[in-house]
C-alpha cells in the first residue's frame, strides 16, 4: 500500500510526473482538478459550486473538496494505495485527511520558478478524453488535434485557467494557502524535495531516486 502525494505551485509538473509514477506503481493518480473539472463539464451539483471558484484562480472550498475525496477513496482500485496529485492543498485539507486516518508515507514536492510556471502553463495542451499533458514547444502532440496517446480527434484543448492574469492568481493562492503545508509535512519527517526544473525525463529520476 503506497500513498503518495504531489504538491507543487501550479504547473511544477504535479500530472505530468503522477500520470508516470501511477503506471510504474500501479496504483490510481487521484487529480482534484482533474475531478473538479469532470464535475464542473458535467454540471452537476458540485461542479455548479466549484466553478466560479475555478474561473478565478482561487481554490474551491474545503468542504466540497474533502467531501469529494472521500467519496474518490471509497472505490476499489484505491485500496492499493494511490498518488494525490494537487490534494491537499490547505492546512485544513490535510488535517481532515489525518483525521480520516490517512496517513501519507511521501509528499513529493516540485520546486520550480514563477517564470517558469509561466512558461509551461500558458503553452500547455491537455487531451479532454485521456488527459495526456502536452505543451506546445517542450512536448507538442504529433498533429495539433490528435491526441498521440489515446487517438481523439479534436479532443487536445487549452485549459481556461492558462491564462497570464489566472495563473497570478493561481500562483497567489498557492503561496498563501498551500505552500504553509511544506512545513507540516517536513515536521512530520514524509517531505521530499524535488527540483523541478529540467526535462521531465530528468525530474522523473531525481523523484525514483528519492522515493
Ligand atoms: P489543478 O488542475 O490541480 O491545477 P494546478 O495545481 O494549478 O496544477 P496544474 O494542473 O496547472 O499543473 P501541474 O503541476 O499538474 O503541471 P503539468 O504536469 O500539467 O487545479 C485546478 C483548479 O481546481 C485550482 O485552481 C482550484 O480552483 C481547483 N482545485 C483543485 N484541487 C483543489 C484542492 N485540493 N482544493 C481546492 N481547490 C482545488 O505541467 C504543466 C505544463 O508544463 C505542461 O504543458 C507540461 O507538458 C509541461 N511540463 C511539465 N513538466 C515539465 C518539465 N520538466 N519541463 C518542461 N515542461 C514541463
Amino acid at each position: 500500500m503506497k500513498r503518495l502525494m504531489m504538491l507543487g505551485p501550479p504547473g511544477a509538473g504535479k500530472g505530468t510526473q503522477a500520470q508516470q509514477l501511477a503506471v510504474e506503481l500501479n496504483i490510481p493518480q487521484i487529480s482534484t482538478g482533474d475531478l473538479l473539472r469532470a464535475a464542473k463539464k458535467n454540471q452537476t451539483d458540485l461542479g455548479k459550486k466549484a466553478a466560479p471558484h475555478m474561473d478565478n484562480g482561487k481554490l474551491v472550498p474545503d468542504d466540497l473538496v474533502i467531501g469529494m475525496v472521500v467519496e474518490r477513496l471509497k472505490e476499489e482500485d484505491a485500496e492499493q494505495g494511490y498518488i494525490f496529485d494537487g490534494f491537499p492543498r490547505t492546512l485544513k485539507q490535510a488535517e481532515s485527511l489525518e483525521e480520516m486516518g490517512v496517513s501519507l508515507d511521501n509528499v513529493i514536492s516540485i520546486i520550480v520558478s514563477d517564470e517558469e510556471v509561466h512558461r509551461r502553463l500558458e503553452a500547455r495542451r491537455t487531451c479532454s478524453e485521456c488527459k495526456a499533458i502536452y505543451h506546445l514547444i517542450f512536448s507538442p502532440p504529433k498533429s495539433e488535434n490528435t491526441c498521440d496517446k489515446c487517438g481523439a480527434e479534436g479532443s487536445i484543448y487549452q485549459r481556461a485557467d492558462d491564462t497570464p492574469e489566472k495563473i497570478e492568481e493561481r500562483l497567489r493562492a498557492y503561496k498563501a494557502q498551500t505552500e504553509p503545508l511544506i512545513a507540516f509535512y517536513q515536521e512530520k519527517g514524509r517531505l521530499i524535495q524535488i527540483d523541478g526544473e529540467g526535462a521531465p525525463e530528468e525530474v522523473k529520476k531525481r523523484i525514483q531516486k528519492a522515493l
